[in-house]
């Protein structure tokens, strides 16, 4: 049994909200009767109707994405900027799981499994996401350490991560810096480094769990294939016994 709305977002033509706005309008009926309760469950075999239209469950799809510079990570933007899904060529309604800043470049992930996006973004699951960064200045062996335990960003100790220092040019007082993290907290990996007093001069996104770029210049993308899909529910099927 699942919640109404949720079926409805699922089968692709409403997001949560929507759907739930249908819902309370009265122009949602299942086996025939309207439903006004939001969070009302129904069956897999359920007749849902939204304004007299039967729906159906859609196919999942799955892909990864290069996000180049100045693409926001969103469905859609408010002053017409360029989106993550307007680079991929789906007609079912595809979100991305998590986040990366406009200027940030890399790896993610857009998918219309609501199901999978959430376990992979929940930090107990423990995704790596790696990072390369470019900073300014090089991490001396104790700022390493207070970013491998953790720092307070936004009043919160971010998880422990892994870091470390691919190379360092002192002629231009730079360095490349790898850092896996677990978290997606807002601006995440900005914010740590600026903790220890380090501004992120460029960022990039080159792995989650074992999907990397291979193949993929900016811009570019692909559809995971079902091995893959699989592999990362695997991955993530901890989820509710870690949560307890
Ligand atoms: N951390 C950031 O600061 N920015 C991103 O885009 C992703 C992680």
């Amino acid at each position: 049994m699942e919640r109404l709305q949720k079926v409805i977002a699922n089968s692709g033509i409403a997001s949560r909200r929507k759907a739930e706005e249908l819902i309370l309008a009265g122009k949602v009926r299942v086996n025939g009767e309207v439903v006004l309760e939001l969070g009302t469950k129904v069956s897999d075999t359920a007749k849902i109707e939204v304004n007299g239209e039967l729906i159906s469950k859609e196919d999942k799809v799955y892909y990864i994405l290069n996000k180049p510079r100045g693409v926001i990570t969103s469905t859609k933007d408010e002053h017409d900027r360029k989106t993550v899904v307007d680079l991929i060529e789906e007609d079912k309604r595809i979100y991305p799981v998590g986040r990366l800043d406009y200027d940030t470049t890399g790896l993610i992930i857009l998918t219309n499994d609501g199901e999978l996006a959430n376990r992979l973004m929940h930090p107990k699951n423990e995704i790596d996401k790696v990072y390369i960064a470019k900073i300014k200045g090089i991490l001396n062996p104790k700022e390493l350490m207070t970013l491998k335990n953790g720092v307070i960003i936004d009043g919160v100790k971010t998880s422990r991560s892994r870091v470390k220092t691919r190379k360092f040019d002192k002629q231009t007082d730079t360095s490349i810096v790898e850092i896996v993290i677990h978290e997606g907290k807002n601006h995440q990996v900005k914010k740590m480094f600026e903790a220890v007093n380090h501004e992120v001069l460029k960022l990039k996104r080159e792995r989650v769990a074992f999907l990397d770029l291979t193949g993929l210049k900016s811009g570019e993308y692909r559809k995971l294939n079902p091995k893959e899909v699989a592999t990362l529910y695997g991955l993530t099927a901890n989820q509710n016994k870690k949560n307890k």
